[in-house]
């Protein structure tokens, strides 16, 4: 029996993220045109889930700031992944819908992506309003999608998508993050 939650991922389901990554998508999703506008960045505030089943990572989606051309802002949706033992059981809609609610409530108005159209037009996603844009490096355009969560938001958008977000701590500062806040809550406790 499964008890799946969706929720905010935690800095300890990293480990487990990244081999489910690593298995749907292997080393060619370093190579995407997307994965420049996410490496070396964190993921938009709020915007990092997991689906886990009594505390296995079996599903991930995360959100990236982004601008569609000069001074738009908008979210860059992926890598969206589920693991092979829990797929076509409406994990992966209900992980987009959750990623999508969350974006509205926050106040971001459009959600990009570059994906497989049959499966994202289910979510109101298509290309039609990305014609103006592209991203840095090669992709398919009839698989850079868009939907815009206020309507018109992305009206008359055209130039590159250049990457926002936050830039990620090196990873001897993170873990040292991670040591302090560990000492600190250990001294509080
Ligand atoms: C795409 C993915 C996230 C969907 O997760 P899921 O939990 O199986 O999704 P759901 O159960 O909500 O939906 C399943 C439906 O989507 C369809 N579907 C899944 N992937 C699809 C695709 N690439 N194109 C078209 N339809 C697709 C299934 O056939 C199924 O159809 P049905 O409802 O008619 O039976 C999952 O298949 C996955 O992780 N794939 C590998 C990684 C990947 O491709 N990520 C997306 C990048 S484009």
């Amino acid at each position: 029996m499964s008890m799946i939650t969706i929720r905010k991922e935690f800095h300890r389901d990293v480990e487990a993220r990244e081999a489910l990554l690593d298995r749907c998508f292997g080393d060619a999703r370093f190579e995407k045109a997307a994965e420049r506008l996410r490496e070396g960045r964190l993921p938009a505030q709020g915007l990092a889930f997991t689906a886990s089943d009594r505390g296995r990572v079996v599903a991930t989606a995360r959100l990236w700031n982004v601008s569609a051309g000069p001074s738009r802002p908008a979210l860059l949706l992926g890598p969206i992944a589920v693991h092979c033992d829990y797929r076509c059981r409406g994990l992966g809609g209900e992980l987009m819908r959750h990623a999508l609610d969350t974006s509205k409530r926050l106040g971001h108005r459009t959600v990009m992506l570059v994906g497989d159209a049959p499966y994202y037009e289910r979510f109101g996603f298509s290309a039609a309003a990305t014609g103006g844009l592209w991203l840095p490096g090669p992709y398919d355009a009839n698989r850079f999608l868009a939907l815009e969560l206020a309507p018109g938001a992305l009206a008359g958008a055209g130039g590159l998508v250049s990457p926002t977000g936050r830039i990620e701590p090196k990873p001897a500062l993170s873990a040292l993050i991670a040591r302090t806040a560990h000492n600190e809550s250990a001294r509080a406790a």
